[in-house]
């Protein structure tokens, strides 16, 4: 995908520039031993041990050397470039280069003309699928099924690992609170409890293991939990951007799903390419030495993202690249993503004591360690299989799991009097407008690494199956172009709006309703593609105006990587459908959810804000000396002059086809002390005549800390099936990991006091509600 970046990259200034070795560091080739003698009983300790000891500074340093790929889309060809440094054990890893017969081929290369044979390590950004693409991780994560996610990730890693990948640079962790900031489409949204779990279920899915031994099996890969750390809160959600706060903040909103993805086991980091307080995360002796090392006891490998090294000299922390390898080194990185940093750099490092050799035998063991874990010294190749691969690659039950996944990835915002489910058995004339009826190249969305644009169904071709023997007569008209860049969106003429306009006008005025597909092109969301501006597209904007003059009901079907400024469309619009980036089964899904085969159950896990001014809008805000509170404050409290405190949709909102009501909240006592507990149960009814599924949210408020709590916490969630008519009791358990936070004296811990509960449909319902207290213990 960046592969023109990259190949400029390694032409110009990295790593074809040459190796700054000494004479002293390129110590004799000879070798007395051979690796391959140990036994295979050793454990990988000694075996990394023992390769170590055979190996020369320059190797060490190379094994912590990550190339970028020069794929072709049949496989990578070995390079010229490349050889050089194959052949000279340089090569620890390389990056984004695909396909079983492609990797063999350079893997063959690596091992039969390096002097110690070392397998090469290949990774990709295997995100939301490889071949089968899956929605966006952001839509993925409006699913609440943590299951779901879980698949997803293995498909992908089933497909990865058949065509030679055996790490993945996934799963995105980074907490994210601004839509503007383009890559929230990478993550699991904006809270820290959903995130955790998300993590967890991801890091789970990629790697496929219960237990390190398994990385001895071929599908099983190694899952990267990035960016460490707190990419998501770039200053106005420009990417790249400086970030600052509190290490509280740090340790309450950020850390916490890499601590959940250490949990689940996960066998690499890579570190994040901004600042924290001044200190570029790439060179964060406390990030990675202190809390991640230290305090979390991870002896996985740390990956700086692309170039980051590089990057602390343009940053300021650095004077040129040799300080900057420096500083990543004392920070506790092993692995230079794309930046020659180490290769160039490190042995004059050594030779001028600025650093020890000790720091290079740490990070290429690890390294190696991976390699060992991995089985790649007993089989070089396990991953490359091509008849595994052809085998494997978008099997037709990968495809039908894509489509149930992105079928609950889909958020219904709207829906004003029942105008969706469109059915099948009515005679009716619908005019399908908009540019994203026929779009296809869009439906994966960014970090669809492998997967064929030119596959994924569209909303044109998902409606047209769905309803191939319905009643329902479907119209067309394009009504606004959908440009790549935004540039061209903004250049376009009011004449050539109309033009557009008019086209669909004329289509529409004949039908009885009307479905508009509207959105982002996918290069609008991303890394790279922050936007200032979350509105629909103006050309867009006026086809809608100019639609709702004709007095019909509209379906607004959105796609897009981010939540918008949808102020205008809730107003204006009948019904609303996000859809996202759906990936391969798009169009299926979408049509599954209009035409109500599917009961849309997703709910959103990034706060839409009512327009950009009220970013970062989330719903665990803190309450602040001033809340709106009109029995308190009339005026001169925390409130805009011109719109609402409230955003247009809440967290954790979502709608049905069905409808859910919540009744007889109960708590088993109204307080619990240490060890204890409480169990709080709600009815939860499906009152209408189809049947559903429902997200019920428990969320509690700790009244008073001893430092200032949310407003609001999520702390549970339980997906259920309700039939139509039938009525279910849900049970969340309340502990003391429930209401446990980082205290004033930083130990993470519950206190005693006052605490509300709500049991609800989303963040914002606050109809079921009770308080219970903590109390302390005689002993306590
Ligand atoms: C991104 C990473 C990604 C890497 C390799 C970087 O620009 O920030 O998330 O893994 O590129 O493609």
């Amino acid at each position: 995908m960046k592969i023109n970046k990259l190949k400029s990259l390694i032409a110009g200034t990295a790593l074809a520039a040459g190796v700054g070795f000494s004479a002293t560091a390129q110590s004799s080739l000879a070798h007395t031993g051979d690796w391959k003698s140990y036994s295979k009983d050793a454990t990988i300790e000694a075996k990394v041990d023992s390769l170590l000891a055979l190996m020369t500074l320059e190797e060490k340093i190379g094994q912590m050397t990550q190339f970028p790929g020069k794929t072709a889309v049949t496989g990578p060809a070995i390079q010229d470039d490349y050889k050089e440094y194959m052949e000279k054990g340089l090569v620890g890893s390389m990056f984004n280069v695909f396909g079983a017969k492609g990797l063999r081929q350079l893997q063959q290369y690596a091992v039969e003309n390096s002097r110690l044979n070392i397998p090469v390590l290949f990774a990709a950004d295997i995100i939301h699928g490889y071949k089968t693409t899956f929605p966006i991780p952001l839509a993925e994560s409006c699913s609440w099924d943590l299951e779901l996610m879980e698949r997803s990730a293995r498909i992908a890693a089933e497909e990865g690992t058949a065509a030679g990948i055996s790490w993945t640079f996934a799963p995105m962790i980074d907490t994210s609170r601004d839509p503007r900031w383009g890559r929230v489409m990478e993550g699991a949204g904006e809270d820290v409890y959903l995130g955790k779990k998300v993590a967890e279920a991801r890091v789970k899915g990629f790697q496929g293991i219960e237990s390190w031994e398994d990385f001895g099996k071929p599908n099983t890969m190694l899952a990267t939990a990035k960016h460490f750390v707190a990419y998501g809160a770039a200053e106005a959600g420009r990417d790249y951007n400086t970030t600052d706060m509190s290490d509280r903040t740090l340790r309450e909103t950020y850390f916490p799903p890499f601590e959940a993805a250490i949990d689940a086991g996960v066998a690499t980091f890579m570190t994040s390419f901004n600042e924290i307080g001044g200190v570029p995360c790439t060179g964060s002796k406390y990030l990675y030495s202190d809390v991640l090392r230290g305090e979390w006891d991870f002896r996985g490998t740390v990956v700086t993202d692309y170039t980051a090294i590089n990057e602390m000299v343009d940053h300021g922390f650095a004077e040129d690249l040799k300080e900057a390898a420096q500083k990543s080194l004392d920070a506790g990185i092993d692995m230079d993503m794309n930046g020659a940093a180490f290769i160039k750099h490190v042995g004059a490092l050594i030779e001028e004591g600025k650093i020890t050799e000790d720091h290079v035998n740490q990070a290429a063991a690890r390294i190696l360690e991976l390699k060992f874990i991995l089985g790649l010294f007993e089989d070089p190749y396990r991953y490359m299989d091509e008849e595994r691969e052809a085998a494997t690659i978008e099997k037709a039950e990968y495809f039908e799991e894509a489509r149930r996944n992105a079928q609950r990835s889909i958020v219904l915002l709207k829906n004003e009097n029942n105008t969706l489910p469109l059915a099948k058995k009515e005679k009716k004339k619908v005019a399908l407008i908009g540019p994203f009826v026929k779009e296809r190249m869009s439906l994966n969305g960014d970090w669809a690494i492998k997967g064929d644009r030119k596959k994924s169904v569209t909303l044109e071709e998902g409606l047209m199956a769905a309803y191939k023997k319905s009643k329902v007569d479907f119209l067309y008209a394009q009504g606004a172009t959908l440009p790549r860049k935004i540039e061209a969106e903004n250049a376009k003429t009011a004449e050539e709006i109309q033009s557009k306009v008019e086209e669909a006008l004329a289509v529409a005025q004949d039908a009885d309703e009307i479905i508009v597909a509207a959105g982002e092109f996918w290069k609008w969301t991303g890394e790279a593609a922050s936007r200032t501006d979350i509105t629909l597209p103006k050309s867009q904007k006026a086809l809608l105006r100019a639609l709702k003059e004709l007095n019909k009901p509209i379906t607004l079907v959105l796609m897009g990587g981010r939540p918008l400024d949808l102020s205008w469309e809730e107003e204006n619009m009948d019904a609303i459908l996000e859809t996202w980036y759906l990936g391969t089964q798009a169009g299926h899904a979408i049509a599954d959810v209009i035409s109500g085969d599917y009961n849309p159950s997703g709910k959103i896990t990034l706060t839409f804000p009512r327009n950009v001014g009220q970013i970062p809008i989330y719903y665990n805000h803190k309450n602040t000396g001033r809340p709106e509170d009109p029995a308190k404050w009339a005026d001169y409290k925390s409130t805009y002059l011109d719109v609402p405190n409230t955003p247009l949709y809440p967290f954790g909102f979502g709608l049905s086809y069905a409808s859910f009501e919540y009744k007889n909240l109960n708590l088993s006592s109204d307080e619990f002390s240490k060890g204890g507990n409480i169990t709080a149960s709600i009815e939860v009814t499906n009152t209408s005549k189809v049947d559903g599924e429902e997200i019920v949210q428990l969320y509690i408020r700790d009244i008073a800390g001893s430092v200032t709590r949310p407003v609001k916490e999520l702390k549970g969630f339980e997906k259920v099936m309700i039939k139509a008519g039938e009525t279910k009791t849900i049970e969340f358990s309340i502990d003391e990991s429930t209401i446990e936070f980082l205290t004033f004296n930083n130990v993470v811990a519950p206190e005693a006091g006052k605490f509300n509960l709500w049991i609800g449909t989303n963040s914002a319902d606050i109809s079921n509600a009770a308080s219970f207290r903590y109390v302390e213990n005689a002993n306590n």
